[in-house]
């Protein structure tokens, strides 16, 4: 598929999409959603592919919110009727299983902060923005922002983003639990590369379920949560990697990883 709203590369076993609408700030409109979601769906199918890093073009946004100039004749019924922003939520957390990360290098707004937080982590640049501005336009987050917002940074904060819209800085971000790492502008790109390459060189079955036993702290009480790390871990004792990993590590030598 040729894509006018994004730009996929392959960078060996990783892949790197940018949201390519830098005139407009790389506003997040109904295109990009089916462009992300094609470019996601063949990263997830492609088993040669293990990690994926999104980013924004340009040097002034990672997103700076859903196109407001799409949403602002749309009445309710169609908001209301064609479930808007449920595809966004859907496909990116619980479709994708294999990891990826957010380089956020710029302006993360409204809904461009929301898709930064359905990644698995956040690199952002010293000059990127965090923000939840939905209020000033008379509405709210609608990709998820009011919950996963609350997990990362806690309900004072949250609660301070989401009703006086101001922006955070990565500074406060990183401290606040939301972003992994704050990097310089110029080295954003390559880190996550190289950090999306790290993560690409694991064991593909133990990336994959490392990622889900996080992601459920976020669903299951601690009990419960811990019930579902150790089925997990006992299903990876089965894998062949498994027995590689521990095997070299005995040996002292590199593994070599069959994804099996
Ligand atoms: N939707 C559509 N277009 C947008 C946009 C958005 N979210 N954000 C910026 N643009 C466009 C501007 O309209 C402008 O286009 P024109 O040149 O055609 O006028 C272009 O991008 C450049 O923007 P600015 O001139 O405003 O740039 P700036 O440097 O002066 O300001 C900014 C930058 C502070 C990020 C400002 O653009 C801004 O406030 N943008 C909107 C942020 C926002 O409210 N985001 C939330 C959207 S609602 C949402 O996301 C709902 C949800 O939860 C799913």
């Amino acid at each position: 598929m040729t894509f006018e709203t994004i730009q996929v590369e392959q960078h060996d076993a990783v892949t790197l999409v940018r949201i390519n609408r830098p005139k407009a700030l790389n506003a997040l409109n109904s295109q990009v959603l089916e462009e992300l979601i094609e470019a996601f769906g063949s990263f997830e199918a492609d088993d040669t592919q293990r990690c994926a890093v999104l980013t924004g073009a340009g040097e002034k946004a990672f997103a700076a919110g859903a196109d407001i100039k799409e949403m602002a004749e749309k009445p309710l019924a169609e908001f209301y009727g064609e479930n808007f922003f449920s595809r966004w939520t859907s496909h990116f957390t619980r479709a994708i299983r294999k990891p990826w990360i957010a380089a956020v290098n710029g302006f993360a707004l409204g809904g461009g902060c929301e898709v930064a937080m359905m990644a698995d982590f956040i690199l952002a640049s010293d000059t990127a923005k965090f923000g939840q501005p939905e209020i000033k336009l008379g509405v709210l987050p609608g990709m998820g922002g009011s919950q996963r917002l609350t997990h990362a940074v806690g309900k004072a904060k949250a609660m301070e983003l989401v009703l006086t819209g101001r922006l955070m800085d990565p500074e406060e971000a990183e401290r606040a639990g939301l972003v992994a790492r704050v990097v310089p502008a110029a080295d954003l790109l390559n880190d996550a590369l190289k950090t999306a390459a790290t993560i690409a060189s694991m064991p593909p079955l133990a990336a994959m379920a490392n990622k889900e036993a996080v992601n459920a702290a976020f669903e299951l009480g601690l009990d419960m949560g811990i019930q579902h790390e150790r089925r997990l871990f006992n299903v990876l004792s089965g894998t062949e990697d498994k027995r590689e990993g521990m095997q070299a590590f005995i040996e002292k030598r590199d593994p070599s990883w069959s994804g099996r």
